[in-house]
């Protein structure tokens, strides 16, 4: 496919995905977030993938839903055309782990599309925000919902009632934000902490993935029922032995499935 609205990269085992609509602060509109999805199924069959960061330009992540593309919108355009988690949901459904890397705004859907990946590193400018009450609309890509289970109710509701936004201090201070670091230091260290999970068995990470996933979406005793059984069946992983021969020989694990 060739990319118009985003720029694809690999760096060894790590896939990067860089938002590009620099003249729209990177407003997503279906064709970019239609090339994101293709990008995530390429990186997705390349044995040679084990981490994805998305990232978008100094200035913005992604401001949002392109206002432009849906200000005429009907109920039925919305409604018909499963606006807007026709083609958004991709992001959630990849099995190996994406990271969000977060310089500039990150507003509405950009801010929906950061907590749709696994883990958000932000630059210290970056501002995370649900302005689309000052649009007469609402969140639509899980602002309502992922937002309060990132920061808690206080915070979410406060931030999709007013529309204010969160620096990237507020964000690591509320759990929104796995870390921030210098903003020109953000790529770099999005990139090294992808290497690290990518050095590892990807069956292994895959499956925590999908445990820390699971504390989410059920109660939690089905989630540690889940956690334990998963936990039982990487005994079945070759990589589980070659993980703790190498500790009890003192030496670097060679993993196989990665
Ligand atoms: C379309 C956008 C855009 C957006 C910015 N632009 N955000 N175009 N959709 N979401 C465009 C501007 O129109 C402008 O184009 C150019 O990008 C630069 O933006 P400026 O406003 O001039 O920059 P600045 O003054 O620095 O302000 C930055 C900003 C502001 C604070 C991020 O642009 C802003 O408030 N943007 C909208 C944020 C927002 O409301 N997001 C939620 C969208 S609704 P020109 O042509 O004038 O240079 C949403 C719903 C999600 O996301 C629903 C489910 C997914």
């Amino acid at each position: 496919m060739d990319y118009q609205n985003i720029i694809v990269e690999t760096h060894g085992r790590v896939g990067l995905i860089r938002l590009n609509r620099p003249k729209q602060l990177n407003a997503l509109n279906d064709a970019l977030v239609d090339e994101l999805g293709h990008a995530l199924d390429v990186f997705e069959a390349d044995e040679g993938i084990g981490a994805i960061v998305i990232t978008g330009s100094e200035k913005a992540f992604a401001a949002g839903a392109d206002i432009a593309a849906m200000a005429n919108f009907s109920y039925m355009d919305a409604y018909k055309g499963n606006y807007i988690t026709r083609n958004w949901e991709r992001v959630k459904t990849c099995r190996k782990p994406v990271i969000a890397a977060v310089a500039g705004f990150a507003l509405g859907g950009g801010c929906e599309l950061a907590m749709m990946c696994d883990l958000i590193i932000a630059a210290d400018n970056a501002k995370f925000g649900q302005p689309e009450v000052k649009l007469g609309i609402l969140p639509g890509a899980g602002g309502t919902q992922r937002l309060p289970r990132a920061v808690g109710k206080a915070k979410a509701m406060e931030m999709c009632l007013t529309g204010r936004f969160m620096d990237a201090e507020e964000a690591e201070r509320s759990g929104l934000v796995a870390r921030v670091v210098p903003a020109e230091r953000l790529l770099e260290d999005a990139l090294e902490t992808a290497k690290t999970i990518a050095s590892y068995s990807l069956p292994v990470v895959m499956m925590i993935k999908e445990c820390v996933n699971r504390a989410y979406e059920s109660p939690l005793n089905e989630g540690l029922l889940f956690e334990r059984r998963t936990f039982h069946s990487s005994f079945a992983l070759e990589d589980q032995k070659e993980g703790m021969a190498a500790f009890l020989e003192k030496r670097a694990p060679q993993f196989k499935h990665r």
